[in-house]
């Protein structure tokens, strides 16, 4: 898909580069045509305007003669005089016109014989009236000379003026060819520059598709992945409860077996050992052996209570909660020889709520004896109506918490059943810093009158 887009793109691009190089070309030939023929026409006007002036000049020339021929007043001289001095420059001018043009410059010299006999006709006549010589001036006038040259004046003029007009027109043609083309032009790249430019947006558009589909096609799958990390978490999670409640129910029936089967096998063996101890008393030896058999299973009763009570608190069902963690506090200061501060308020938890507050204060009372080298440790249960908080802290070396190990159960244990329990399990601690475990959990109220 992505493959096929960008040649789409070159090609949108390559024709929209070309149209802008055939706008500039075709703006550029129209300039350069355009500016020619105006040069031609510009040329072919001032020759005709010269061509003009000099014809009037002539004219000019030959009514100012008659006039002086008539009346042989100086005044009617004047404006002769004039033209006659203009004619020079105004053949001048035309050669310089006609540079580089064989016809017309060949056609110059034609009018310009024929301008110079005119000249020299008006001169003569007038020469000869001005000397009073009558008869001579008005014999050159009868003479055809002056009308012919005139004649042949006109029709060189004429035909050069034709010609200049006949340049004049091509050159107006030409622009408008010029004009003609540039529109048609300029309006075919017009609209290669919108096919361009079409072709552009269409591509755009597919390429903005296909990354939002690809977007999407990401978003589900992330979606999909997020959806079964959620389903294995919440299976395994279903998994540890599971395993925790299966622990805690073995616990249960070993504690059972062990006060019922092992329990009375103990107190049967002590009934034994008083009965044997009421018929021997002659033998000071067998009795003092009887009264060390009677030590030993004592110590086994004990021993026996104190696993069953590790086994499954039975302090918490007899004796209620707090004093269980009282229980607890107490062991623990004696084993470890650390001071204990115990400020247990009654709260309202159900059983099993109230053997996961157990348990936490167990495993962390066990951690700080393990690890923490504490000097004091605090055991705090309040109870704020809707929800009690149970902390239990510590003065000791303290850890950093988010780096524990990943074989370390027993916090991951603890956060997890407080978690089962709808509750919330809060670590802080740092290294030298000592070690605060406080567990929030919902009120649970329990399901006999009994409050712990
Ligand atoms: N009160 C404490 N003081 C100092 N370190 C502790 C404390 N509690 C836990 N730790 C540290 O946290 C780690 C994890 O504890 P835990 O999850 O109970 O696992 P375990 O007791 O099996 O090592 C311990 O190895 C110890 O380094
Ligand atoms: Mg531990």
């Amino acid at each position: 898909m992505r493959w096929l887009a960008f040649p789409k793109m070159a090609l949108g691009l390559t024709l929209a580069t070309l149209a802008a190089l055939v706008l500039v070309g075709i703006n550029e030939a129209g300039y350069r045509q355009s500016t020619q023929a105006l040069t031609e026409v510009g040329e072919a006007q001032r020759v005709r305007l010269v061509l003009n002036m000099l014809l009037q000049n002539i004219i000019d020339a030959e009514t100012g003669q008659r006039g002086y021929l008539l009346t042989g007043e100086a005044r009617y001289r004047e404006p002769y005089d004039v033209a006659v001095k203009q004619v020079d420059g105004q053949l001048a001018a035309l050669q310089v016109l006609y540079a580089g043009k064989p016809v017309e410059t060949a056609r110059l010299t034609q009018l310009s014989k024929h301008v110079s006999r005119k000249l020299a006709e008006m001169d003569m006549s007038v020469r000869l009236r001005r000397d009073g010589n009558d008869d001579a001036w008005k014999f050159v006038i009868t003479t055809d000379v002056g009308r012919e040259e005139m004649e042949a004046i006109r029709q060189q003029a004429g035909e050069l003026i034709s010609i200049s007009n006949e340049a004049l027109m091509l050159g107006q043609v030409q622009i408008a060819k010029s004009l003609r083309f540039a529109r048609i032009g300029i309006g075919l790249v017009a609209l290669a520059g919108l096919l361009a430019f079409y072709l552009y947006l269409r591509q755009a558009h597919v390429l903005r598709s296909a990354g939002e589909r690809q977007q999407e096609a990401l978003q589900r799958e992330r979606n999909a992945l997020e959806d079964e990390v959620r389903e294995r978490t919440a299976t395994l999670a279903e998994l540890a409860t599971h395993l925790q409640q299966v622990r805690e129910s073995e616990r249960g029936f070993l504690a059972r077996e062990l006060h019922d089967e092992l329990g009375s096998l103990l107190t049967a063996a002590k009934l034994d050992v008083a009965r044997l101890k009421s018929r021997l008393i002659d033998s000071p030896d067998a009795i003092q052996r009887l009264q060390h058999l009677n030590e030993l299973l004592n110590s086994g009763i004990a021993l026996k209570r104190r696993i069953i009570e590790d086994l499954r608190p039975s302090s918490l069902a007899n004796l209620g909660l707090i004093a269980s963690l009282e229980i607890l506090g107490r062991e623990f200061a004696e084993r470890s020889g650390t001071e204990i501060e115990m400020v247990l308020e009654p709260v309202a938890l159900n059983e099993a709520d109230q053997l996961t507050i157990y348990r936490m204060v167990q495993e962390s009372l066990t951690n700080i004896s393990k690890y923490a080298q504490a000097t004091e440790a605090s055991i705090v249960m309040k109870n704020y109506g809707n929800h009690v908080i149970v902390e239990v802290a510590d003065n000791g070396k303290g850890f950093d918490a988010r780096s524990t190990r990943p074989s370390s159960h027993g916090l991951a244990g603890m956060r997890h059943r407080v978690e089962a329990a709808k509750g919330k399990l809060t670590i802080s601690s740092a290294p030298g810093q000592g070690t605060r475990l406080s567990a929030m959990l919902p009120a649970s109220p329990p399901r006999s009158s009994k409050a712990a």
